[in-house]
């Protein structure tokens, strides 16, 4: 069963995130949930952990369990999805920030990573925020970019987090395996191969 963590962050886009949960757990992946504090504010763990069947990491300090929550919660992923993903937390990954559960465990995790970002569009194109997706890109985190469209604080442009078809998408992408990945294969035209002209036969000998 392929495990898909997902890291939930403080913006108003954090209503999709349950509809990408919900279609997840068809497809039957070991999903876990992390919240940042803020995200908390918008929806309650409560509505994610009985989406997902068990609870949501957001306190790597409370004492049940007595493990390493950050650690733990990524151990063996095959993909660790922030959606939606802030201008803070962007800008926190970017920096190798670890001051809560998502952004350690983001930190920790070894697998393949994306980061949907979702915000207003003066934020987006703040070239801070550019700078910072540039900089995930470095390391290899996939980003799914967001769209244009009408943003929840009433301006219009880039911001809208991407539609959810190419969100999971890109998951799927992320955990499927890659077996060409990094070879070069050289595709040559083949032989060529034609019927030759019709050739008359013309004899250099007389026949009287
Ligand atoms: C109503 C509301 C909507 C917000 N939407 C976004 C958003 O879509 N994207 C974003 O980057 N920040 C948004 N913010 C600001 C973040 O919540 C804020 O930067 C917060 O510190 C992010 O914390 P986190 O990154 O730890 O989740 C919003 C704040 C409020 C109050």
């Amino acid at each position: 069963m392929k495990k898909v963590v997902i890291g939930i962050t403080g913006s108003i886009a954090i209503y999709k995130t349950c509809e990408i949960i919900s279609r997840l757990k068809k497809k039957n992946y070991d999903i876990e949930v992390i919240m940042t504090e803020s995200a908390t504010k918008f929806i309650t763990p409560l509505t994610f952990g009985a989406l997902i069947h068990k609870p949501v990491l957001v306190d790597d300090f409370d004492e049940t369990g007595y493990q390493i929550k950050h650690i733990n919660i990524v151990k063996e992923a095959d993909c660790f999805i922030v959606v939606p993903a802030t201008a803070n937390v962007i800008a926190k990954i970017a920096n190798g920030i670890a001051d809560d559960v998502l952004t350690s465990s983001f930190l920790a995790a070894t697998c393949p990573k994306i980061i949907a970002p979702a915000m207003n569009v003066h934020m987006y194109e703040n070239t801070a925020t550019q700078k910072n997706l540039d900089l995930c890109r470095s390391y290899g985190i996939k980003i799914v970019e967001p769209e244009i469209g009408d943003l929840a604080c009433g301006y219009q442009g880039k911001g809208h987090l991407s539609d959810i078809e190419d969100i999971l998408d890109a998951i799927e992408y992320m955990i499927s395996p890659h077996p060409l990945q990094g070879k070069y294969v050289l595709i040559t035209a083949g032989p060529t191969q034609e019927s030759l002209d019709p050739v008359r036969f013309i004899s250099n000998h007389s026949s009287g």
